[in-house]
């Protein structure tokens, strides 16, 4: 077999010189590598290359007969081409599975060819390769899986609009993924990467003509793990060790710079997708033996939309239509065979025109088994909030304890009929979106295993869903707003949330108005603010377990300075105001960080008790040595959940002059106390505290105690809930209609 595979391609080279090669890049992925039963290996990969109009097969890849005991190439597939007519591009797709001898601990392939089209730096010769650890993981029990990326086969980017060009890299198991240049190519000048976010970006003006980059994807696991060879041997790699890669595949691409255009601005002669257009690096599932369909859509005012390109698995269908005002859309269909199963298919496409072309976007089509259940979900989109709800019944197996939301900490509550989650746009890991004509907000349910469960980490459930409203607002005056509620849900604890406000006086009765934000202070005044909680269950307790301010709105800054922690005051001329067991008012006196920062957020972290029960953390109150680990038993309340307000700015001309501090200290009335002023619990303790602890708990350990097998685990089944919920909000109204609809309504509506 390997004989005909060598014979053939040798063939097809020599027809080839007689031609004009050109070369415009290539891709390389892998499926996840299998050990087959007599311990060899099955190793296969997809080559994409990338040339001009008649798709010439530039590579042939061969395996020493030491490594491979078969090496199989499929012949190559077209999978897009100009339909313009124009032969600007082609792209081709070939798949080689080779049977790797048991006693190799790793697998490489390697290829080279002699021409890259004509480009500024006079580059010609191109290497592709690709180097995979066969060791199984620690962490999976399984091989590891490379990174996954592609490009379309011709980037075009007018001088004066290029910025970045994003990158796909993603992970199947979830690891990092750094992208470097590769060391035995030039790098162009005035372009550089950046490694993290796999983004090729400008630094300086980018001459006109073709570029063309040799880049390596490498990925790294993010926990200590060991692999273990088919001989016994392990090697132990430490988490994010940079230094030894778990596998290495190299993109290649070309990207020609042409002579600027007027406007860079996207929609005008640049296409620019529109909402219905998957996001870069999106994650989406097709079933075997069902027709997947991915839809684009993009405009340009000014010019016209004559085709997309499309980088994808061989027999994706392309079907292009163009329409009124600029706009033009594309379908892609595939339908994948089983031979496609658990393969995480990347996806590549830009709008064309004769002028330019669109940003790149690209997406991963992670293929699953034909048995995906279809669920109904209903979410209702509110000003402030939206809520998902899911019917049991039309999902069975599903539950509601292995299920969360984006950020782990927010989960979902039941009744008998339906699983149900409210959040405010602002938490539960909400995303805002700018998809063009609309924003978006974007959360999803997944289900999780428990930390020692011993199966695959591939995802059960998956239910994205999202808020959909048009974009006649601005953005940044809505999310300042917005901040101020908080809304979460946890499974033992149904919904609640929080208000943070700030107040014009100590009767803490009248609030600063949305439209005074942000809140102008002068130094050492006095400000009031309160925080409030709701929460379904009737009786509950309010506790602020620490305060802090942050020169802006990330609550991880290291810049940040502590009001209140572990339940303690740390400033002193923070004063609390008595009120009932779900208010928290407090005074404090204006300060700012020193150095060029003329605002402060505060944000703080706060729980919700059941009252009467001595052991919660709310009848802790002020503990000293957070270190003690409580129990948590039979305690119900939240985990501890962050509320941020602000911004406070400083006006200036109340600035004493801005002292020289190195440590990046506050300036205060008075130095910070060497003394800790106690906080009570609450202003209504129930029962005197004797255990402490400010240990956040995690959420996974609630669920610790009492569920110890995944009702997944025996069936290695992969059930993918798809379900993309989108309630749009359509508006015929005005501006200021739709303005009004989007400010939060300040009550809670439950
Ligand atoms: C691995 O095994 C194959 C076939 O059994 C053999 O041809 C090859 O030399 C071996 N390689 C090494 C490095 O031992
Ligand atoms: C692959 O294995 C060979 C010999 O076993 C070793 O020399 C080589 O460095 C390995 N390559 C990688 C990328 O680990
Ligand atoms: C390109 O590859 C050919 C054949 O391997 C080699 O002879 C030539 O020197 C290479 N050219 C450059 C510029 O490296
Ligand atoms: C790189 O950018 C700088 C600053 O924009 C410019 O002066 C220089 O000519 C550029 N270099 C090339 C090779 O285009
Ligand atoms: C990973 O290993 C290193 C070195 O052996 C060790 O210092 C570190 O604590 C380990 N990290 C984890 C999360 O186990
Ligand atoms: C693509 O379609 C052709 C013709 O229908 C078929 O022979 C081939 O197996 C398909 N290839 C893949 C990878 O699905
Ligand atoms: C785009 O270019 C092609 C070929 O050069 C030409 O036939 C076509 O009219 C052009 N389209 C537009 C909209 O300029
Ligand atoms: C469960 O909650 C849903 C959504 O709030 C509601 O429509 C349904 O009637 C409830 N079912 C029961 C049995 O309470
Ligand atoms: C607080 O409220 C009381 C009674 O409503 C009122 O007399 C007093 O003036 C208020 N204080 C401030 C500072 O507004
Ligand atoms: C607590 O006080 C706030 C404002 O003072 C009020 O809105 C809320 O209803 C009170 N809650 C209870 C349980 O009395
Ligand atoms: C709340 O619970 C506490 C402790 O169980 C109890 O003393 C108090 O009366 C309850 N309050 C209400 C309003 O039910």
């Amino acid at each position: 077999m390997m004989e005909e595979g060598t014979i053939f391609l040798v063939l097809f080279a020599l027809l080839e010189t007689a031609s004009a090669l050109s070369f415009y890049g290539d891709s390389i992925s892998f499926t996840s590598p299998q050990k087959n039963s007599d311990g060899t290996f099955k190793v296969t990969f997809y080559h994409r290359q990338n040339g001009r109009s008649n798709c010439q097969d530039q590579s042939s890849f061969t395996c020493d007969s030491g490594l491979c005991s078969s090496f199989v190439q499929s012949s190559l597939l077209q999978t897009d081409t100009d339909i313009t007519g124009q032969g600007r591009w082609c792209q081709s797709e070939g798949i080689t599975t080779a049977t790797v001898f048991a006693n190799n601990t790793n697998f490489s392939v390697r290829d080279s060819g002699c021409c890259w089209l004509s480009n500024t730096e006079g580059q010609t010769n191109w290497t592709t390769s690709a180097d995979l650890v066969l060791g199984i993981r620690s962490d999976t029990y399984t091989l590891n899986s490379c990174p996954v990326t592609t490009t379309v086969s011709s980037l075009r980017v007018p001088q004066n609009c290029f910025s970045s060009i994003h990158l796909l890299a993603h992970d199947p198991d979830g690891d990092l993924v750094r992208c470097y240049f590769s060391s035995d190519a030039a790098i162009p000048s005035n372009f550089s990467l950046d490694e993290t976010a796999c983004t090729l970006k400008g630094t300086g003006q980018v001459s006109t003509g073709v570029h063309v980059f040799e880049l390596v994807l490498k990925d790294f696991s993010t926990q200590n793990i060991t692999l273990t060879h088919s001989d016994g041997t392990s090697v132990f790699l430490e988490a994010s060790d940079f230094s030894s890669p778990l596998c290495k595949v190299k993109l290649q691409f070309s990207v020609e710079i042409l002579p600027p255009i007027p406007s860079c601005e996207a929609g005008h002669v640049q296409p620019m997708f529109l909402s219905s257009t998957p996001l870069h690096g999106d994650v989406l599932h097709a079933t075997v033996d069902k027709s997947f369909q991915l839809f684009a859509q993009a405009q340009a005012h000014h010019s016209t939309i004559n085709d997309f390109q499309v980088s994808g698995p061989q027999n994706m269908t392309k079907e292009f239509a163009d329409g009124q005002f600029g706009k033009a859309e594309v379908t892609l269909s595939w339908t994948p065979q089983h031979s496609d199963l658990h393969r995480s298919v990347p996806v590549c496409f830009t709008a064309e025109t004769n002028e330019t072309q669109s940003e790149m976007r690209c997406v991963v089509v992670i293929v699953t088994q034909a048995s995906a259940i279809k669920g109904k979900a209903i979410v209702h989109c509110l000003p402030n909030k939206m809520t998902v709800v899911l019917e049991k019944a039309s999902m069975p197996g599903i539950d509601v304890n292995f299920l969360k939301l984006r950020d782990p900490s927010c989960s979902l509550t039941s009744n008998d009929t339906h699983i149900m989650g409210t959040m405010s746009f602002s938490t539960c890991g909400t995303k805002l979106v700018d998809k063009g004509d609309f924003i978006t907000f974007q959360n999803e349910i997944n289900s999780f295993e428990l930390p020692n469960a011993v199966i695959t980490r591939r995802k059960i459930v998956k239910i994205d869903f999202s808020c959909h409203f048009p974009k006649a607002i601005s953005i940044s005056s809505y999310y300042n707003l917005q901040d101020s509620d908080y809304i979460f849900t946890e499974s033992n604890f149904g919904s609640f949330g929080y208000s943070f406000d700030i107040f014009l006086d100590n009767n803490f009765t009248s609030k600063v108005a949305p439209s005074a934000y942000p809140v102008e202070v002068t130094l050492m005044q006095k400000i009031y603010m309160g925080i409030q909680a709701q929460s379904e269950l009737p009786n509950v307790t309010l506790f602020v377990e620490s305060c802090k301010a942050t020169p802006d709105d990330n609550p991880d800054n290291l810049l940040n300075y502590n009001l209140i922690s572990s339940g303690c005051v740390q400033d002193e001329t923070l004063t609390i105001y008595p009120s009932n067991q779900t208010t928290f008012n407090f005074e404090v006196e204006t300060f700012k960080f020193t150095g060029n920062y003329d605002q402060v957020y505060i944000t703080c972290s706060v729980i919700l008790c059941e009252p009467g029960n001595p052991f919660s953390r709310c009848a802790q109150g002020c503990v000293s040595n957070p270190s003690r680990r409580r129990r948590r038993a039979l305690s119900r309340e939240t985990v501890a959940h962050y509320i941020t307000q602000g911004p406070l700015r400083l006006t200036r001309k109340n600035y004493p002059n801005p002292a020289v501090d190195g440590n990046h200290g506050l300036m205060k009335k008075n130095d910070i106390p060497d003394t800790v002023g106690p906080l009570p619990a609450n202003p209504f303790p129930d029962s005197p505290g004797t255990k402490s602890s400010q240990e956040s708990w995690k959420f996974k350990d609630i669920l610790n105690t009492n569920i110890s097998t995944l009702v997944f685990a025996s069936a290695f089944l992969i059930l993918v809930v798809i379900l993309v919920v989108v309630i749009r909000y359509f508006g015929r109204k005005s501006k200021a209609e739709d303005q009004k609809a989007l400010i939060p309504s300040a009550q809670w509506d439950n």
